[in-house]
């Protein structure tokens, strides 16, 4: 197994580039299923789970190449099956969007459930009910979905959560069904206005309106585009922790202002500092880190996936701080292994925070509170899921001697050239095999 071996104590300096958004990348790549035509993306990711998305496309008889320039050509115009084996079972969350281009192009879909990282049970109900809403019959067989289709007719869907997924899912398959589909208590995250720009260049028709509203107009056929991909807001913001923690100096090229100001407003809250430069942000620490409470929670407030580097900065915090976590009602395991290396957190099952959520009164260790500041120690870890990969190289980084991190595949499914990156920051991490 590949693992990573991180000896801590470097203030970590340089510049890094973020790659593009892969939660935007793999959405707009099962759009264009959706068109016969060519279609070209820019700033895709090199990563594991863009791998896993093209050898899903490619076993439906999608084609793709990638240019000299970088960019990923994608050419769909003989798609000659409407079923994604098994063997994709639990592997993403794509398989479950791949249902709409599928049921246009063939009238019906096989597909297995999706998976993703272990952060709570992550259903698919919202999908399926919206499915059915815009006309889909639906099967459930085994660990599959089947699902079949004349025709699709757009409805009235209102979102129990805005759900990202279940948001993209309807899009992606109202774009090509007769008449209107209306989402109400959408989700708004940049990734999901991305897949819209793409959709949009493609001759789709989409209004986002106020109050969490998208309304889509079907239309007969979708052209092929070519669009750059959104950079990584998951990646910037988990840069800019390591800077802050390591007394580091991090020009994180690419980091989009627009797209990050939740973060960038508990960033200075705590101590980290920043300025704002034509082609990125450039993050520093300004010496001693204060606590803070802060709540997760869709977009545009402190996203969920920033919130594994962000408790590894507020274990460097003299104080206490306060997480609560309203997105997903598993999102803490990783925490344990922060404990192991020194840090002080305890979860709760109460909400620790005044934002409404789904899992109050339940059963589940959703909120946590930190104690820092921490000395944190070096440990043999492994990995749990992408986005606690990142923090525990984080944690590494500061931590008092050498970590052997293991499962870096996780961090690897998500983050382009993580290593390099790390090197080129002046960090002591090394591959190898454990
Ligand atoms: N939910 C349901 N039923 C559904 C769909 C969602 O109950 O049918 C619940 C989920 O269980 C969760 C909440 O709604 O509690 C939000 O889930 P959402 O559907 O928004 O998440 P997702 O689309 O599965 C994407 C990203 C996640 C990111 C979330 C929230 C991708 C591939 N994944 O997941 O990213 O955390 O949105 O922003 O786009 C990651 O990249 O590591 C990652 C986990």
């Amino acid at each position: 197994m590949k693992s990573y071996s991180v000896r801590g104590g470097k203030k970590l300096q340089g510049n890094v580039k973020v790659a593009g958004a892969k939660n935007a990348a793999t959405k707009e790549i099962v759009a264009s299923l959706l068109t016969k035509e060519t279609c070209r993306l820019s700033n895709v990711p090199r990563i594991g789970d863009m791998d896993v998305t093209l050898e899903m496309c490619k076993l439906l008889g999608s084609n793709h190449s990638w240019l000299d320039d970088g960019s990923l050509q994608l050419e769909n115009s003989n798609l000659t099956t409407h079923e994604i084996p098994f063997d994709y079972t639990g592997i993403n969350r794509i398989p479950i969007l791949l249902i709409g281009p599928l049921l246009h192009r063939f009238g019906k879909a096989l597909v297995p459930f999706p998976g993703g990282c272990e952060i709570g049970p992550r259903p698919v109900d919202f999908h399926i009910q919206a499915l059915e809403q815009l006309g889909a019959k639906v099967e459930f067989k085994g660990d599959t979905i089947f699902l079949q289709a004349e025709e699709l007719t757009g409805a009235m869907i209102e979102l129990p959560y805005p759900s990202v997924g279940a948001t993209e899912n309807i899009i992606i398959t109202a774009t090509l069904a007769k008449g209107t589909t209306t989402i109400k208590n959408a989700a708004v995250e940049p990734e999901v206005i991305d897949l819209i720009s793409f959709l949009q260049s493609m001759g789709a028709i989409i209004y986002v309106d106020v109050d969490r509203k998208i309304v889509v107009e079907g239309v007969k056929e979708l052209n092929g585009a070519t669009h750059r991909v959104i950079n990584d807001r998951i990646e910037a913001a988990s840069f800019a922790s390591l800077a802050a923690v390591t007394e580091g100096d991090i020009m994180v090229e690419g980091a989009s202002q627009n797209d990050m100001l939740t973060f960038l407003n508990y960033y200075r809250k705590v101590g980290g500092r920043f300025h704002v430069e034509e082609n990125g942000i450039h993050f520093f620490s300004a010496g001693n880190l204060s606590p803070v409470a802060l709540e997760t929670d869709v977009h545009p407030w402190f996203m969920t996936d920033w919130q594994q580097p962000f408790a590894v900065m507020l274990t460097q915090a003299d104080g206490l701080s306060v997480i609560h976590e309203t997105v997903y009602e598993n999102r803490f395991g990783y925490t344990e292994e922060l404990k192991q290396m020194g840090a002080e957190i305890q979860l709760y099952n109460y909400c620790l925070g005044n934002k409404p959520c789904r899992f109050s009164g339940r059963d589940y260790k959703h909120s946590c509170v930190i104690k820092g500041k921490s000395q944190l120690t070096a440990r043999n870890i492994r990995i749990p899921d992408l986005r606690a990969g990142f923090s525990y190289l984080i944690a590494a980084s500061i931590a008092e001697g050498t970590s052997e991190i293991q499962g870096v595949e996780y961090i690897e499914r998500g983050y382009e050239n993580i290593l390099e990156k790390f090197q080129e920051l002046g960090a002591d991490i090394e591959a190898g095999e454990s």
